[in-house]
């Protein structure tokens, strides 16, 4: 029997729908929210009320794109958290709205969760291989940065995570700092292409474990700066490029150096990245070539699915609707990390 899933995902500042079917991709519909480049980050109030405004259209546009009527949906499912709180109610009561109105299960899915297990999603006729349990996923958002062992499409197990900064928070503040604008991450990694990473040396910070910190080498970059600057105040000007990549390449060594512990300590050799600065071409390059080194299955999302996005919702809600992981209408969101 066939099982067709309605993903919903809004737990920050876009509006996602996806239609899921025996755990392919049907459609995956995105709105973005430009609003908040203005301001230079996510305003929540601003957020809530345009995926009010946005989450009609998609979700009508993922049952189109998929050809698909709702009463062949077997159940919604939903991010439940973390996530920016106004966000997340918006996804949910929407997602409560289906469930009583065409009388289906609804499911929910721990946003963290769904990136994880973006290395499973695929369109119908895609023969890309797939990663085996137990591997390691680099999870690198605006939100967090972990090294998580998968288990199971239901079991996860955190290795180690940064003790402050996100390092998509790093990439921010970092293009913040030189006057980009926001989101930050993709303007460095796009200057970065064509400047030289050895130019600069910034700090790094020295945590036992597999855990990560991403405070000091921001503070290490203001100060650079500030000095600099005293010099010659066209100093950000004139070295844009080779900032943006020294900046990047002291990160990716920070990303690098705790994974390739992790994988060496572990012995396991699939390794996937996740989240939206899995997005960065430096850090893709690196883990694709570093696997090669070392003997690794690497899994690297296709840029589509490194942002948020409702199909990694579907696939994760899927596995748990198969495991009977059903949730009841009185469920609220969460904003912070939570386990389910
Ligand atoms: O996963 P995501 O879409 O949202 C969260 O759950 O946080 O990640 C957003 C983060 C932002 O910090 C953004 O600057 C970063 O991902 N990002 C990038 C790139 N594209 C997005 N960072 C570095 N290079 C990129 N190309
Ligand atoms: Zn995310």
């Amino acid at each position: 029997m066939s099982i067709t899933i309605l993903a919903i995902e809004s737990s920050c500042d876009d509006t996602s729908a996806s239609v899921i079917r025996d755990g392919f991709i049907l459609s995956n519909i995105m709105a973005g929210q430009d609003i908040h480049s203005k301001w230079g980050g996510v305003i929540p109030e601003l957020a809530s009320r345009a995926h009010q405004k946005n989450i009609l259209p998609v979700i009508d546009t993922a049952l189109r794109v998929a050809d698909i009527t709702p009463d062949r949906i077997d159940a919604i499912a939903f991010t439940r958290g973390p996530g920016l709180l106004g966000s997340l109610l918006v996804g949910t009561s929407f997602a409560k709205g289906l469930s009583i109105s065409l009388d289906r299960p609804l499911v929910e899915v721990n946003h963290l969760q769904g990136h994880l297990l973006s290395p499973f999603l695929r369109e119908q006729e895609s023969a890309a291989a797939l990663p085996s349990f137990p591997f390691l996923s680099l999870l690198v958002s605006g939100g967090h940065t972990q090294i998580v062992r998968v288990d199971d499409y239901l079991k996860f197990e955190v290795l180690g995570e940064t003790i402050d900064d996100a390092v998509g928070e790093a990439f921010d503040k970092c293009a913040k700092i030189i006057s980009l604008g926001y989101p930050g991450g993709p303007l460095v990694d796009r200057l970065a292409k064509s400047g030289n990473p050895l130019k600069f040396k910034f700090s790094k910070p020295r945590i036992s474990g597999y855990n990560y910190s991403f405070s000091g080498v921001k503070t290490s970059l203001l100060y650079f700066l500030r000095d600099s600057i005293k010099d010659n105040p066209d100093f950000i000007t004139q070295n844009i490029n080779d900032l943006c990549a020294s900046f990047q390449k002291t990160l990716i060594d920070i990303l690098m150096e705790k994974l390739i512990k992790a994988a060496d300590d572990t012995g396991i050799k699939d390794i996937a990245v996740a989240g939206g600065v899995s997005a960065n071409s430096g850090l893709r390059e690196r883990i694709i070539c570093e696997g090669e080194r070392r003997g690794w299955r690497t899994f690297v999302p296709s840029v589509n699915y490194t942002t948020d996005n409702a199909a990694m919702i579907g696939i994760a809600g899927y596995y748990r609707y198969l495991a009977g992981l059903l949730s009841s209408l009185d469920v609220t969101p969460v904003s912070r990390s939570f386990n389910i």
